[in-house]
């Protein structure tokens, strides 16, 4: 069966992409491949998708109505679509703050346009993001909570596709899942992350900046955990009114930066340089998903400690750069 699926040349796309062909779907993968981050990994990603005979793929930009919406026509017998283009991360918006409204709004309009004129579409699955909590404290965070305070820009527009979502479920019946994304790392990652950046520096010997002396807490949620909840949730679409439904996928567990600091000098065996930094008002203190709803969904039950999680990254990492 064909699975049309956006985002498919960055970090989680790739691997959940892989993860589609290998259980022998047909995937019709969609990307701009800007330079948001280093190209080269996008177009390797990339690279290794199109050994499989199934993986079709076509460079183009999410907001050109025109080409999303042709190629969704050619590809009419569709039943499923996982939308995961964005212009992530929180920091960019002091360099570009159009890119977050343009792909993530007026992008994830389009593709919510394109997918309810796809007669046979059983489910879209959608990336949202951890952010919406925003400036909530009560943990774990939980889908019922407030989602009205982003305290950044992504943030903000992360909750409208959830909202405009909801509102093409309600008007046109179009079954949604949207995920929210608890810090995903692993092989394959972003290099604008901080896991990733941290890792070159360590082995570059230059500083690296800790906000709030490392203190701050994430649920950091290995790749492959992401991929398993991914395809279990994709399978089993909303049959409520209106047909849609929002859900964490974390580990279930909130560590310190300080410890990720930690492990991936252990891993890289050199210590870090550290210069901390107070914390900038986009960054939250703390994430930590509740996952109570998607496990009694899909089954999921994140199985990766960070401990075991940060050096299969760095075993990539060291190939991926050519290190010894
Ligand atoms: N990685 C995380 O920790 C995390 C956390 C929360 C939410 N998310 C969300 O998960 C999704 C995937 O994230 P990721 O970490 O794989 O990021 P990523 O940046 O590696 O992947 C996103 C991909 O979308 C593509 N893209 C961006 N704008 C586009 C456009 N206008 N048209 C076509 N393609 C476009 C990019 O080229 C990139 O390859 C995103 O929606 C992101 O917001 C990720």
């Amino acid at each position: 069966m064909t699975v049309l699926l956006t985002g498919a040349a960055g970090f989680i796309g790739h691997h959940v992409a892989r993860a589609l062909l290998a259980r022998g779907e047909r995937v019709v993968g969609i990307d701009d491949c800007n330079p948001y981050y280093d190209v080269r990994l996008k177009e390797a990603r990339l690279g290794l998708l199109a050994r499989a005979p199934g993986f079709v793929f076509h460079r183009l930009d999410i907001t050109d109505r025109e080409a999303v919406l042709s190629l969704f026509e050619a590809e009419r017998a569709a039943r499923t679509v996982v939308h995961l283009a964005a212009q992530a991360g929180v920091r960019y918006a002091l360099v570009d703050p159009y890119s977050y409204a343009e792909t993530n709004v007026a992008g994830h309009l389009v593709i919510l346009e394109a997918a309810r004129r796809l007669k046979e579409l059983r489910h879209l699955v959608y990336a949202s993001s951890s952010s919406v909590y925003g400036a909530n404290t009560e943990l774990p965070f939980a889908e019922g909570d407030r989602v009205d305070r982003p305290v950044s820009l992504y943030a903000a527009t992360k909750r409208a596709g959830e909202l405009m979502s909801y509102a093409y479920a309600h008007q046109f019946g179009l079954p949604q899942t949207g995920l929210r994304f608890f810090t995903v790392y692993g092989p394959w990652g972003r290099p604008d992350m901080a896991y990733y950046s941290f890792a070159r520096a360590i082995v570059e010997r230059t500083p690296i900046t800790l906000y709030d002396e490392g203190r701050l807490r994430r649920d950091f949620t290995y790749i492959d955990d992401i991929v398993a909840g991914v395809l279990g949730c994709l399978d089993r679409p909303p049959d409520g009114v209106p047909p849609q439904r929002v859900l964490n996928i974390g580990n279930h567990r909130s560590e310190e930066v300080a410890t990720l600091v930690e492990l991936l000098e252990e891993a890289l065996g050199r210590r870090a340089v550290i210069r901390c930094a107070p914390r900038p008002a986009s960054e939250v203190v703390e994430t930590f998903a509740a996952v109570d709803a998607i496990g009694k969904l899909a089954g999921f039950r994140p199985a990766t400690p960070l401990a075991e999680g940060i050096p299969r990254f760095v075993a990539w990492f060291r190939r991926w750069h050519g290190l010894a």
